[in-house]
């Protein structure tokens, strides 16, 4: 693609859009601006950007954080174990790099919770180092562009695609090309419509040589959802509601939510108050609150449970299903 990034260049410097974590070389900045990017789209994710540094301003102070502060901050972002695993990285960056965040791509990889693609992109834009950052857009740029017919979700896919680009990234300004990538994927080279006329990448561009744009990229059939029903019960005494928290393992780890009814405590329809329906990337959730008298209710093993005055419920951090029945019940 030698003959094109020149294009691709000019192309960036005349459309990017300015980003506070673009006008920095801070590489805490920069990896906390690309976990948030993992989970939601730029314009949400400016809001946690900012409310995440003014919380956590040093690499210590997340360190040091409170889990449940930092989850309070992700709150709404989803998959928590990303937040958790900032903190292990966090304290890792102090007990292993005298509080002085890595310097090399190895190094940065080696940090819980960040993969090739996030250490590219630490290791390009605060220190310029030639390493292609490959991230769903420029994933979907490039399978295009060259008609790759591996599926994207394929190991060979990112294999094949990171020794090309490491070749190809330039040894000047490897994080302006990098930016100019991500950029292209979100502005013109889009999931469906790629605006193919505005593209710096068209005269070199299989998909749009062959008009197939939407036959790339080629994905691998996707494993099924399951079902998965959960039965709550809002329980209630003297201005106070219990929530459970759950275990630090597996889904929605440390975080708070109703107590589930489990065999000991069926539930009755009668006293349904509301359900949802609620999609994760692999579960298909259907969710139902129960009132339930908090003398007929029977404690539970495994579970650790904490009386809750009303007003105080947003103090503690919940994910987003929780937080559905919690807008619904009109404390949020
Ligand atoms: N998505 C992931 N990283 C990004 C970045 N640096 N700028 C814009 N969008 C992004
Ligand atoms: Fe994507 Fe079209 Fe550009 Fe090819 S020419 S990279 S398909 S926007």
């Amino acid at each position: 693609m030698q003959r094109v990034i020149p294009k691709l260049l000019t192309w960036y410097s005349e459309n990017y859009r300015q980003l506070p974590w673009r006008e920095t070389q801070n590489p805490y900045h920069i990896w906390v601006s690309e976990i948030i990017l993992q989970q939601t789209r730029v314009d949400q994710g400016l809001s946690y950007y900012f409310r995440f540094l003014d919380k956590f301003p040093e690499i210590h102070d997340l360190a040091q954080g409170e889990e449940a502060e930092i989850l309070k901050v992700w709150q709404g972002l989803g998959y928590y174990a990303r937040a958790r695993n900032m903190q292990k990285a966090a304290k890792l960056i102090l007990s292993q790099f005298n509080g002085d965040f890595p310097t090399n791509y190895t190094e940065i990889l080696q940090l819980p919770g960040v993969g090739s693609y996030t250490a590219a992109a630490i290791a390009s834009f605060a220190y310029k180092i030639p390493v292609a950052a490959i991230d769903g857009n420029v994933k979907r740029v490039i399978s295009r562009f060259l008609g790759i017919q591996t599926p994207i979700d394929k190991m060979a896919f990112m294999k094949d695609t990171q020794h090309y680009l490491n070749e190809q990234i330039p040894r000047i300004e490897p994080d302006i090309f990098n930016q100019a990538m991500i950029e292209l994927g979100a502005l013109v080279c889009t999931p469906t419509q790629p605006k193919c006329v505005a593209c710096p990448l068209l005269d070199e561009c299989f998909a749009a040589r062959e008009s197939k744009q939407n036959l790339y990229p080629v994905v691998a059939k996707k494993q099924k959802a399951t079902d998965w029903e959960i039965n709550y019960a809002l329980i209630e005494k003297d201005g106070e509601i219990l929530l459970n928290k759950r275990e630090s393992k597996g889904i929605w780890g440390g975080l708070h939510e109703f107590p589930q009814l489990s065999e000991k405590n069926p539930p009755k329809q009668e006293e349904k108050i509301t359900e949802y329906e609620h999609k994760l990337s692999h579960k298909n959730i259907k969710a139902r609150l129960f009132k339930v008298d908090s003398d007929n209710y029977l404690s539970q093993e495994n579970q650790e449970v904490v009386w809750v005055k009303m007003e105080n419920i947003n103090f503690f951090p919940m994910h987003k299903l929780m937080l559905k029945f919690v807008e619904y019940l009109g404390w949020k």
